[in-house]
């Protein structure tokens, strides 16, 4: 029971969380910089004209403007990554910083900063794994329409463009997207993520249809364009439903419903993996979606269907369904106190069991978790460490699921614990802490979390010590 020798043990970032810097060295505005400054009604029935019943659409009107300024301290950073002996760490580009305007001139002070970043991850023995789009979209292209506007895959592609020439001698794992379903879904359905818009079910449709096309006209670039052998992924959300027992029947059912739409259909594994790997929609969402669905250009799915080298997938969580008489799912609901993070999210190892398997028998390509993580009440002891039991028992009971799915043959080849340090968590500001490594954002100072020096243990010993006994949401 174990794990690859050459296991990507790693830990993952993004930019417009820990960069700050905003307004630095000519970084253009992105739409979370818009939204972090935009006001929402504070309650329902609040009258929209009532400035004084207005409150910050991000908690506490926090702002990525400082984050955790990486954009200064990442020499020191990646020397706590090679402190905690990390393989690779996965960050995102902001665009913005790279070109102001989204598209034209580009800015060499942002592109040099990833080009240090690159650098001083080499010398530390650090694998860069670098994903184009982590939600930051420039602001100027959102006034131009967004992903509504049918320029914007030819925007992204140009902007993947100016990436790899400068950084593909050195890059070698890339991501174009980052989790379609929320900046897409929560972005522009439910409006609660930049930009905030709550569009009507065919635009959020059609955006999320440029934003296939993006994904695949970037990755035609990185391949036609790289200097070094490329390995091209993606990292939408692994949206896993594990089954209740392990019989046939449960075990079938956790896979249809892990295939299908569920209550909520824009936050599906189908509608967004289908087209990147078979070149298609599925049809039970077509049916569902039906004249809202958009129009497919004739060369689209060839354009959207790009051989993918790994599927990358951000799992946390998942629903535990049973099957029911006719076979199908049936949702089976936590019991009362059963273990929640402070994101309020179901404590499920097996998510990572299941969601690497079924993903796997799917999609086909070799997996890697992207993200994976846990929120807690961290703070700093009297004793001047940082405590986090609950980090390491969820890291624990996660990664040995995820063990027994590579010991099973499941091919798994990286982890990324999400995330790196505390850090801004988007609509959570600061309230939300998910680091291994704890950031006080007065001071800056960093501190290794308890987890950092657990999972430093577990990264020295490829995962051999790890507990190989499963671990189910049962006894949670
Ligand atoms: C995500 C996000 C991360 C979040 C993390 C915790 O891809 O959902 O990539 O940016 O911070 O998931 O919510």
């Amino acid at each position: 029971m174990t794990f690859p020798a050459d296991f990507a043990w790693g830990s993952a970032t993004a930019s417009y969380q820990v960069e700050g810097a905003a307004f630095e060295d000519g970084r253009g505005y992105s739409v979370w910089d818009m939204i972090s400054r935009k006001k929402k009604l504070a309650a329902d029935g609040d009258a929209a004209w009532n400035v004084s019943a207005r409150k910050p659409a991000v908690y506490n009107g926090h702002t990525g403007d400082v984050a955790c300024d990486h954009y200064h301290r990442y020499r020191d950073d990646v020397a706590l990554m090679k402190q905690i002996g990390l393989k690779a760490y996965r960050f995102s580009v902001s665009w913005s910083r790279v070109i102001p305007d989204g598209v034209g001139a580009v800015n060499e002070k942002g592109l040099a900063f990833y080009d240090s970043l690159v650098d001083e991850l080499l010398g530390a023995g650090i694998d860069p794994w670098l994903t184009l789009f982590h939600w930051d979209y420039p602001y100027e292209l959102y006034c131009r329409g967004g992903w509504l506007n049918p320029d914007s895959p030819k925007w992204f592609a140009d902007y993947a463009a100016v990436i790899v020439e400068r950084l593909s001698d050195r890059v070698s794992h890339w991501m174009t997207l980052n989790e379609p379903q929320c900046f897409i879904g929560l972005g522009h359905d439910l409006g609660t993520h930049a930009p905030g818009d709550m569009l009507g079910l065919r635009e959020v449709l059609r955006a999320g249809h440029n934003a296939l096309l993006a994904h695949g006209m970037a990755t035609q670039v990185i391949r036609a364009q790289a200097k070094t052998a490329p390995l091209v992924g993606w990292a939408p959300v692994g949206v896993v439903s594990v089954p209740a027992t392990e019989s046939e029947a449960d075990i079938a059912a956790a896979r249809i419903a892990t295939f299908s739409a569920l209550d909520r259909p824009l936050w599906s594994n189908t509608w967004w993996s289908d087209p990147v790997v078979f070149g298609q929609y599925p049809e039970d969402l077509l049916a569902i979606f039906a004249d809202a669905a958009p129009v497919v250009g004739a060369d689209d799915m060839a354009t959207i269907q790009q051989p993918l080298d790994f599927y990358g997938c951000n799992i946390y969580s998942a629903a535990v369904v049973r099957a029911g008489a006719d076979g199908q799912p049936v949702k089976v609901e936590a019991p009362v106190g059963a273990a929640i993070t402070l994101m309020g999210w179901s404590v499920v190892p097996d998510a990572l069991y299941w969601g690497a398997r079924f993903l796997q028998e799917r999609y086909k390509a070799p997996i890697i978790i992207t993200e994976n993580g846990i929120s807690v009440m961290d703070w700093v002891s009297a004793d001047g460490g940082v405590h986090d039991p609950a980090r390491i028992d969820y890291m624990a009971r996660y990664l040995s699921a995820l063990k027994r799915a590579s010991s099973e043959g499941v091919d798994i080849r990286g982890y990324f614990h999400w995330s790196l340090m505390d850090n801004f968590e988007w609509l959570e500001g600061y309230k939300q802490r998910f680091g291994m490594i704890y950031v006080d954002f007065q001071t800056q100072q960093r501190t290794l979390k308890d987890s950092a020096h657990w999972y430093s243990a577990v990264i020295a010993n490829n995962g051999a010590d790890l507990d190989d006994v499963p671990s189910t949401h049962g006894d949670l």
